[in-house]
This record gives C-alpha cells, sequence and structure tokens, in this order.
C-alpha cells in the first residue's frame, strides 16, 4: 500500500482490508455502493488547519494576518462548509451554484469571495444581495456591470482585481492561469491591470479593497509563488506611489502541489508560508509602505489527499504488448465519468486492492473505466497483483479534489454518492445518482 498517497487516517485491518476514519471499506462499499468517494474529515480539516496556522505563524512573524480561503471548486458540499467555518476559513466560490451551497453550510457572506471570468448579473446581483465579502473582478466589462448593478441596489461592491502577473507555472497547460495568452484576469505587463485598478478606484458603487492574483495549479515550484507575490507588492507600491492609494488587501491564490503517486511530490503548507512570508518581507522591505492584509486560496491541497475512489474490478484481461511484454486490464464499475484528471491532464495516479491483501506476483497494469472510450483509464500504470478479479475492491487515493465536482453522466451513468468517514462513521454527503434522477432530466415522449 503506498501510504504516502493515502489520507492519514487509512489503515490495513487485521485480514488485510483497508480501513478509513476507522470504517472497513468493505462496509462503505456494501452501505452505499460503489463506484464511491470517501472523504476522510480529519485528514481534511487538519490540512485545512495547517494552512491557517503555519501561514498565521510566518506571516505573524512579520505583524501580518492572512486569511484562507478553501476553494471550494476542489470540491463543495454544504457539510464541508460548515466544516471550513468551523476551522475559521474563508471560502472561494466561482459560481451561483458553490455560493448557495457554501450558503447552505452556514459559511457567513463577509467571508465568502466570488470569483469567475464570465460572471452573470444574477450571479453579481445575489453576491451583493446576501453581502459578499469580496468580488474578484476579472475584465473591464464587468467593472462597469458591476459597478451599474451596485448602484441601482443602493450598494458598494467590495472588490479585488484579478491581476495577470506573467508567471507561467502549473502542472498542465490547462490548469496554468497567469501567463499572459489565456483568458483570466488583467494584464500587469500591458498596463490593463492598473488600468482596472483606476478604473475601480473611480467606480461609485464600488470599494477597491485590493489585488488578487492566482498562479496556477498543482505547483511545485516555491521560486513561482515568491516571484509572483513580489510583482503583486510592487503594483501596490505604484499605485500608492502615482495615486496615493494603498490596498488593504492583496490575495496571492492557491495552486499547491499534493502528491498523487508513491514518486510524486508536493509543496507542503509548512514550506510555502515560510517560503512566501520571506519573499513578501523582501519585497516589502524593498517598496516600503504598510503591510496589507493577505489571503491564500488552497484548494486541491486541502480536499485532494483527503479523498479516495472506491471501485469494484469487473472484467481483467491481459494484453500482449509490443516489446514482447503483456499488461493487465483492469476494468472497474466507473471511469472518466467519475475521474477526469487523467483523460484531460495525463494526471497520474495509484491503486491498490483495497478489500484484502494479495501476495500474488505484481504485474504491469491499467486501470480502466467502463464507458465507450479507449482514453477511458483511471491510472495508466500501475502494479497490481496478478490474481486480482472480479469483485474485489480497489482504492485511488489522492481523488478528494476535482473528483465529484467533474463528475459527469457519459453513458448515461450514475455519478457516485460522497460520504465521509470519521471515528467509525460515516455521513453522506452527496447521495449517489438514480435511474429516477436520470429520468426526471429526460422529457419523455406523450
Ligand atoms: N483560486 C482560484 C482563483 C482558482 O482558479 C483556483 C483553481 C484555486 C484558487 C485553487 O487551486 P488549487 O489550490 O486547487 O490548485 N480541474 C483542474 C484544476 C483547475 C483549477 C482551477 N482553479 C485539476 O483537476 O487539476
Amino acid at each position: 500500500m503506498s501510504a504516502a498517497v493515502f489520507s492519514s487516517t487509512v489503515t490495513r485491518v487485521e485480514d488485510g482490508a483497508l480501513a478509513v476514519g476507522g470504517v472497513d471499506v468493505r462496509e462503505l462499499a456494501g452501505q452505499y455502493g460503489t463506484p464511491l468517494y470517501v472523504i476522510d474529515e480529519q485528514d481534511m480539516r487538519a490540512r485545512a488547519a495547517a494552512f491557517r496556522d503555519h501561514f498565521a505563524a510566518a506571516f505573524g512573524r512579520h505583524g501580518a494576518e492572512v486569511d484562507v480561503f478553501y476553494a471550494s471548486k476542489a470540491f463543495l458540499s454544504s457539510k464541508v462548509a460548515r466544516w471550513m467555518r468551523a476551522e475559521d476559513l474563508c471560502l472561494d466560490v466561482a459560481s451561483l451554484g458553490e455560493l448557495e451551497l457554501a450558503l447552505r453550510g452556514g459559511m457567513p457572506a463577509a467571508r465568502i469571495g466570488l470569483h469567475g471570468n464570465n460572471k452573470s448579473d444574477a450571479e453579481l446581483r445575489r453576491a451583493l444581495e446576501v453581502g459578499v465579502g469580496r468580488i474578484i473582478v476579472d475584465s473591464f466589462t464587468e467593472i462597469e456591470t458591476l459597478d451599474a448593478i451596485a448602484r441601482e441596489m443602493g450598494a458598494v461592491a467590495p472588490v479585488l482585481v484579478r491581476v495577470t502577473t506573467g508567471v507561467h507555472a502549473g502542472g498542465h497547460e490547462y490548469i496554468a492561469t497567469s501567463h499572459e495568452d489565456q483568458k483570466f484576469g488583467l494584464s500587469l505587463a500591458s498596463g490593463a491591470a492598473f488600468q482596472a485598478l483606476v478604473a475601480c478606484h473611480d467606480a461609485a458603487g464600488i470599494r477597491l479593497n485590493g489585488i488578487h492574483t492566482h498562479i496556477g495549479s498543482q505547483i511545485l515550484s516555491l521560486a513561482a509563488f515568491e516571484e509572483s507575490a513580489e510583482r503583486m507588492l510592487g503594483l501596490r507600491a505604484t499605485l500608492h506611489a502615482e495615486y496615493g492609494i494603498e490596498l488593504p488587501e492583496v490575495d496571492l491564490g492557491g495552486g499547491y502541489a499534493i502528491r498523487y503517486t508513491p514518486h510524486g511530490e508536493a509543496l507542503s503548507a509548512h514550506d510555502a508560508a515560510q517560503g512566501m512570508a520571506e519573499a513578501v518581507a523582501a519585497a516589502m522591505a524593498k517598496v516600503g509602505g504598510t503591510w496589507p492584509r493577505f489571503s491564500i486560496e488552497p484548494g486541491r491541497a486541502i480536499a485532494g489527499p483527503a479523498g479516495m475512489t472506491l471501485y469494484r474490478v469487473g472484467v481483467v484481461k491481459h494484453v500482449a504488448l509490443e516489446d514482447g511484454g503483456q499488461r493487465q486490464y483492469v476494468a472497474v464499475d466507473g471511469g472518466m465519468s467519475d475521474n477526469m484528471r487523467t483523460i484531460t491532464y495525463g494526471a497520474e495516479y495509484t491503486a491498490t486492492i483495497a478489500s484484502r491483501l494479495s501476495d500474488a506476483e505484481p504485474e504491469l497494469s491499467r486501470v480502466v473505466g467502463k464507458h465507450c472510450e479507449s482514453g477511458d483509464i483511471v491510472v495508466r500504470d500501475v502494479e497490481l497483483p496478478h490474481d486480482i478479479a472480479r469483485g474485489d475492491l480497489l482504492a485511488v487515493p489522492a481523488t478528494g479534489a476535482y473528483g465529484r465536482v467533474m463528475a459527469h453522466n457519459y453513458n448515461a451513468a450514475l455519478r457516485p454518492a460522497v460520504v465521509s468517514v470519521r471515528d467509525g462513521e460515516s455521513t453522506v454527503h452527496i447521495r449517489r445518482d438514480t435511474l429516477e434522477d436520470l429520468f426526471s432530466w429526460d422529457v419523455a415522449p406523450d
């Protein structure tokens, strides 16, 4: 078992099956069916607390404060919003749906930040109506629209401007977000960010509170975060020097890498906090002025390692390879409908038999789903025992982030349930889709 990749409470029980949060996975599979996403509550909350505490300590040494916004796109249920509130975190949302789930879980609106490169009027209105703490504006169109809506509602929108710093980072082109040629933010290099700040400052319906950047996702390089923090503080200093405006808030985004496989690497909350606090201190010493209040937005690093997916093995096939070797194809009862990351980003995962131990010879294997595509792969390369067979449970760790939230109904698949476990108890966050759900979306012929 790849202990380094599984969440902290995962153990093998006496007969070799996995348990998580004190619950045997066979019991979970029996009760809720498979595929099943399982969140280790203790692990996820500990990760949230670690970001809160390490950043508070590292920035606190310079007298600065940091708010941690959990990026709820990684995984959100109203119960997770409740956990984040209990851990004293704030919450990032990027759509009306995420906003409503956050509110349903009791997250105070003042601790919610609304993101999005193309927010609808309805989203902006709802955010103002409930009084979100910040709206991160992403374009001149949005600044005009938000200003008009706020004035019409007799409100003043608290705003951060999303800045594209030009720092290129991230695990895959589709998850890098701060280089120039992409859809997010306002460019620092072209002067658009600066103009947007001035436009917000001048808008009667907007209170300009700060700047925001998010350089990408699954980033290991501390240097990229440091570079982006320096550029952000440089921009803040320029605005101060030229317009006398000293922004009170700076958000440095999320994107901290996690370990998906035993040979993968992670950027820990501790190291990120230390490195970024030092970079910020050096930049502040250079540009001068009073320190802003900082915020960060980890999503994957809080939810990802805390979750696993349980599958039931169906068909096992041995396929001859051109080089004379062979590969074991292990087909499970889910696939690209519950894990889009492998086919989309070429993401790597690992897997282990979860319902028993096996001392059979390991064999080069590929875990595939049941969808009608050859790219329907969950784990591209993994060693699995030669005796893996129909009926075994397979666990894929580190699927807590961007798993269920990116799941879909291809081939009329029924999306899996999400349950959390803790101290021997399990709790449903999202129930499994049913055939009745499918029929309720389908408008039947008369
Ligand atoms: N803040 C903003 C503004 C973001 O857009 C994101 C992620 C985050 C924070 C959180 O990033 P994280 O700490 O989770 O890396 N579906 C892709 C990831 C897309 C991330 C989008 N934005 C994946 O599965 O890798």
